[in-house]
């Protein structure tokens, strides 16, 4: 194997990694890097060394064709602490098993029932707003998800009541992933919660724990675990599917899982629409034509499943945000042996990331990336694109799981809001993606309700 890195920035450690360009604008940090080196660049951190990569081919391959080699990266050791062995974090057999048994539940049949649950509650957020009113959508919208994901997952009222204990440990327990360095930092810092604001993470994840066991257990008492029971929520599904011999999950299993749901659910899909209210308030003509859409197909009343293959329109602002604004922005693996990329060795146990943030802005895909144009996805332009040119829920055995929910919860949510409001960003007030896990809003996102006419 060549023992020639590919080319990279001088030598760094973790703490001015984590302290400087990381917590100062990682993103930006990279976009340096790729525009600086291209598509594969060592970055000589620790004692693994990370490797950026953009080429989309290259993607495809360590995500899909070769899957295999690979394994989940460095950056969900930590995210395990609380997660453990739910389907984002576990590996191997177990992954395996657990996907084909949680599949079910993000099949058509039950996405309708989602669905129905996912316009009431936007509706009855956007009832709740008045005329002239100025708020942080980023914040409505992390609420929006939390209640939808909630209602869907166990049919509980949490976020209606933003005060509620289980709402403020979420918050807490969402922060913890949020807080600066959580992506590198060693797992029994954040394990003990001494990362900046996350002193009371620990408690919350103890308490997070006790309620979700208490649900399991009352629902098994009631006999919901009977693979004959109608199964309204995604609990229920759980409880009650069994793999080919009979096998079903235990408690742990299924904590872990609810969690892992419950938190990969509903932080993304926030700040997709986040920025999708953003992108239309700088873009009064694309806020138009969805208006336009909204208006002729929905003719003043709710959105429902139904009305989804004709609002092509709303698909495209959604599309479009996503690519400018991926809520996931960026992807880890490790290699599992010695790997050759582009010409150069890489050696086992290296840390590989590849950031949609970077490649659904590389010009080499998109003419003028930096543009919203919803209509690229309309015009049949994207069609030809290489299929790892936008990958905003991933790809592989490990793509997203929850693609199909979180378009259906998103054009809803869109829909069902759009109609009736258009939010205009507050002027003056500062937007700056902050990539943390997820890509949010750092400052929040304040906006101007006006009522449409
Ligand atoms: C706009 C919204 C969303 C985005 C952008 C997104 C993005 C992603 C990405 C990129 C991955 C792959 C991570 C990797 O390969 O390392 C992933 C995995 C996953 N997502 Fe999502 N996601 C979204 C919504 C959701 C929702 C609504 C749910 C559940 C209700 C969910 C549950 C999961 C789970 C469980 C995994 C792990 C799948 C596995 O490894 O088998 N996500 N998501």
């Amino acid at each position: 194997m060549s023992s020639i890195h590919p080319p990279g920035p001088a030598p760094t450690n973790l703490l001015r990694l984590l302290r400087g360009p990381v917590a100062g604008g990682r993103a930006g940090y990279f976009r340096r890097l790729f525009q600086e080196f291209g598509d594969l660049v060592h970055i000589p951190v620790g004692r693994d060394g990370f490797y950026l990569i953009s080429d989309v081919d290259l993607i495809q391959r360590i995500l899909e064709t070769d899957h295999r080699r690979f394994s989940k990266g460095r950056g969900l050791d930590n995210a395990a602490v609380l997660l453990r062995q739910g389907l984002l974090t576990s590996e191997g057999a177990l992954h395996e098993r657990q996907r084909r048994l949680i599949m079910p539940a993000f099949h058509r049949e039950p996405m309708r029932r989602y669905a129905q649950a996912m316009t009431e509650l936007s509706a009855a957020r956007a009832a709740s707003w008045q005329d002239g009113q100025v708020l942080d959508m980023a914040q409505e919208m992390m609420h929006l998800t939390r209640a939808i994901v909630a209602r869907c997952l166990f049919s509980h009222q949490v976020g209606q009541d933003a005060d509620s204990a289980i709402d403020r440990d979420l918050t807490t327990l969402v922060q913890t992933f949020a807080a600066p360095g959580a992506f590198l930092a060693p797992v029994w810092m954040v394990e003990k919660g001494l990362l900046p604001g996350t002193w009371g993470a620990p408690a919350a994840r103890r308490r997070m724990d006790a309620y979700i066991r208490g649900l399991i257990r009352a629902r098994r008492a009631a006999g919901a675990d009977d693979p004959r029971a109608e199964s309204g929520d995604l609990l229920a599904m759980l409880l009650a599917a069994r793999d080919e011999d009979g096998g079903r999950m235990s408690e742990d299993q299924i904590r872990d899982e609810v969690m892992t749901l419950f938190l990969a659910g509903h932080e993304t899909t926030a700040n997709a629409l986040s920025w999708t209210w953003y992108l239309l308030s700088e873009h009064p003509e694309a806020d138009a034509a969805l208006a336009a859409e909204l208006d002729r197909v929905l003719d003043g009343r709710e959105p429902t499943e139904e009305d989804l293959p004709r609002l092509s329109y709303t698909r495209a602002v959604l599309s479009e945000s996503m690519r400018l604004y991926p809520p996931a922005w960026i992807i880890g693996r490790r290699t599992l042996q010695d790997e050759v990329m582009l010409g150069y060795g890489i050696p086992a146990g290296s840390n590989l990331l590849m950031s949609q943030w970077l490649v659904h802005h590389d010009a080499r895909h998109w003419p003028q990336p930096e543009r919203f144009r919803p209509e690229r996805w309309l015009d049949g332009s994207t069609e030809a694109l290489p299929k790892y040119a936008y990958f905003p829920f991933g790809g592989g055995p490990r793509r997203c799981i929850g693609e199909a929910f979180a378009w259906t919860e998103g054009m809803l949510a869109l829909a069902a809001i759009a109609r009736l409001w258009r939010p205009r960003l507050v002027p003056g007030h500062p937007v700056e993606p902050q990539p943390l896990i997820t890509l949010r809003p750092r400052h929040g996102i304040r906006m101007r309700l006006e009522r449409r006419a």
